[in-house]
């Protein structure tokens, strides 16, 4: 038996020499020999993740050289600008880590028009600090039910209500101008069931065939089903949707959205080619839809599986080889032992953090803040060259994907407490500021979760004077925390809920489309004017970005908790040990006292960088009511 390193030299030598047969001249010269350069490097890493997919298949060999052809096709296409970039960011490593950095997410319709009107709202972008901008899919896609675009008919073209892929060619260099990194989505879970692979499919080609898992009856559905769950049981029971002509195919999402068998190499080549040309278009970073699905085992709950990692690695290291300035995120919405999973510099360099995303709606509902303390001091470290991208809420509804076994620490029972948080922001429960919508409320099993914008789950919309600070309050944690904070727009100006989607027979169904309102001029025009909620809450989340953009201990995402000792008062110190900031955030509609000992360590004034206000410690502190304070530890006078 060989060694998996001598396979993989013997291999390396194989493949090489089978792709610079294939390309003949063009196998010469600068691009190839950067290309060679970087398959020596990569390639070990590539074949051990592949090898333990599908090594023991009689056709692996012939899949790598195809594979690899690919992968040099994706990078001879490479404009030079972008190899440019590239190899400016093989040099800079941290560029994602810096505390300039600030996201903003929107759907290209809702809130520019189309491709050509993202380049207009760019001097806005800029007015706000961003510096990442992830579009929502703007791929073609089914005209009415495609998921907000989730269902891709093809890769290769844009939705040309949207523009033209020139359109979004020319987009990617406007921004890249302007310092604003561009995020798109790489939907590789599944396609639409009328992308071209899905129509041959239906049509008895077998090569097609096998991209999807079709099956003739419901026995390998009914036994699959009895571990996997339910994702949209609103639209389809299980996971599996019928054919007209009596067939079963696997949808994990919407009957539309036919999941890809990964299994098949095939679809893994065929991918890796859709991967490199979404790169190319210039893409800074691809968000990994819905890795937590990618690979199906019977018996198992077909959820963050290890073949899930294998396969998303395996692409990392071609990007390496092809595209080496790209990095992953990932959107695995799991526990938070599994999302973390993903998270490393050979997989998903950038995650969501679904898990401080809850518990910050889950701490404003109970103003208590043990759980996100908690979280914060045992789910926040990551490895090195890795980050969160923190965020308040996004274009998906709000799960409560906390721990039980964390919960259950403060005699907290889960299931119990995710019905309380699901009752209190339907408002159905007494006292309740919010007023968000169920999303797949599940009789079955009793699970359910929340749609909603930020303004009306904090009270906005019927007037709550606390609702600004609540949005600020939110807000200061996502920018304070590390990472990559992510803005969702429309958000920053108190958008509302938009219940308009009832009235189209595409969205009704899909409550999320509830927090997906258009843009609002008029808030917008508000935005500087203080006595508007709307100007408000702009002016307040512009200080927080400015102070964070001037400090650097706001880069990177170390952080230590801090106890306030008080229950309502999350507090924590970021930076480096020499230059922290003391983060210390009030949930509570209450003046909340922290006692002086918890301050004894520390400077006997402590500056305020929000407010510029010194605040004396040695009696203690006081917050208002849903007050943040960033105190700069090392700016303090005297010890
Ligand atoms: C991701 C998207 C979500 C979509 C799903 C299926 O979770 O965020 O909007 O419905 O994938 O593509
Ligand atoms: C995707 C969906 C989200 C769902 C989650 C389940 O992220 O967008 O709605 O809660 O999958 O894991």
């Amino acid at each position: 038996m060989l060694t998996l390193d001598n396979q993989s030299r013997l291999a390396l030598t194989h493949v090489r020499s089978a792709l610079s047969r294939r390309l003949g001249a063009a196998a010469r010269g600068r691009a190839w020999e950067a290309f060679a350069a970087r398959l020596d490097q990569h390639f070990p890493r590539l074949f051990a993740e592949l090898a333990g997919l599908y090594g023991q298949r009689p056709d692996f060999v012939p899949f790598l050289d195809e594979l690899l052809f690919t992968a040099w096709q994706g990078w001879q296409s490479r404009p030079v600008d972008l190899r440019a970039q590239d190899a400016q960011r093989e040099a800079d490593t941290d560029w994602f880590q810096r505390e300039t950095m600030l996201g903003g997410v929107c759907y290209v319709d809702l809130f520019c028009g189309n491709l050509r009107g993202v380049i207009d709202q760019i001097p806005y972008f800029q007015e706000l600090g961003l510096t990442y901008l992830h579009l929502m899919p703007p791929f073609k896609c089914p005209p009415d039910h495609n998921d907000g675009g989730y269902a891709v008919s093809s890769y290769r073209e844009v939705n040309p209500a949207l523009g033209t892929i020139e359109d979004l060619r020319a987009l990617a260099v406007a921004l890249r101008k302007a310092g604003i990194s561009l995020v798109l989505d790489f939907i590789f879970n599944h396609t639409a069931d009328d992308h071209e692979w899905a129509q041959a499919a239906v049509k008895g080609d077998p090569a097609r065939r096998d991209f999807y898992y079709l099956f003739d009856d419901r026995s390998q559905p009914d036994a699959y089903e009895k571990t996997v769950r339910e994702i949209f049981p609103d639209e389809h029971p299980g996971a599996f949707s019928q054919l007209p002509d009596g067939r079963w195919v696997w949808t994990t999402f919407h009957s539309y959205q036919w999941d890809l068998n990964y299994g098949n190499p095939a679809v893994f080549t065929a991918m890796a080619g859709e991967m490199l040309a979404i790169a190319n278009l210039g893409a800074d970073i691809l968000r990994m839809d819905a890795v937590a699905f990618i690979w199906k085992r019977l018996g198992t709950s077909c959820e963050n599986l290890p073949e899930a990692h294998a396969l998303i690695r395996a692409f990392n290291a071609l990007c390496r080889i092809a595209a080496p300035g790209l990095l992953f995120k990932s959107e695995a919405i799991v526990h938070p032992d599994d999302v973390m999973k993903y998270i490393s510099p050979q997989e998903c360099q950038l995650s969501y953090n679904p898990l401080q995303m809850a518990l910050l709606w889950n701490t404003l509902a109970t103003r208590e803040v043990n759980l996100l303390q908690q979280a914060l001091q045992e789910r926040h470290t990551l490895p090195a060259g890795t980050a969160w991208v923190n965020y308040v809420r996004s274009h998906d509804d709000i799960g409560w994907t906390f721990a039980d076994e964390d919960a259950i620490r403060f005699g907290i029972n889960g299931f119990d407490h995710r019905q309380f948080l699901n009752r209190f922001y339907v408002n159905r429960f007494p006292g309740s500021f919010a007023r968000g919508v169920p999303f797949q409320d599940n009789p079955v099993t009793g699970d359910c979760r929340i749609s909603g914008t930020c303004a009306s789950l904090v009270g906005l919309e019927q007037g709550d004077p606390l609702a600004v600070q609540r949005v600020l309050l939110l807000h200061s944690v996502a920018l304070s925390t590390g990472g990559i904070p992510l803005i969702y727009l429309g958000d920053e100006v108190g958008t509302p809920n938009d219940h308009r989607y009832l009235d189209d027979p595409a969205q009704a169904g899909d409550s999320r489309w509830v927090h997906r309102p258009r843009r609002v001029p008029a808030l917008y025009a508000q935005r500087e004017d203080a006595g508007t909620p709307a100007g408000r809450i702009h002016q307040g989340l512009r200080r927080m970005i400015e102070v964070r953009r001037s400090h650097a201990a706001f880069a990177g995402n170390a952080l230590t908790g801090f106890g306030s000792g008080n229950a309502s008062v999350l507090g924590y110190l970021r930076g480096l040990p020499d230059r922290p900031v003391l983060v210390l955030a009030n949930f509570s509609e209450h003046p909340q006292h922290c006692d002086a000992a918890v301050f004894s360590a520390l400077p006997p004034v402590l500056p305020d960088l929000l407010q510029g206000a010194p605040h004396p410690v040695r009696g203690g502190l006081t917050l208002k009511p849903y007050e943040v304070l960033w105190l700069d530890v090392a700016g303090a006078a005297g010890g």
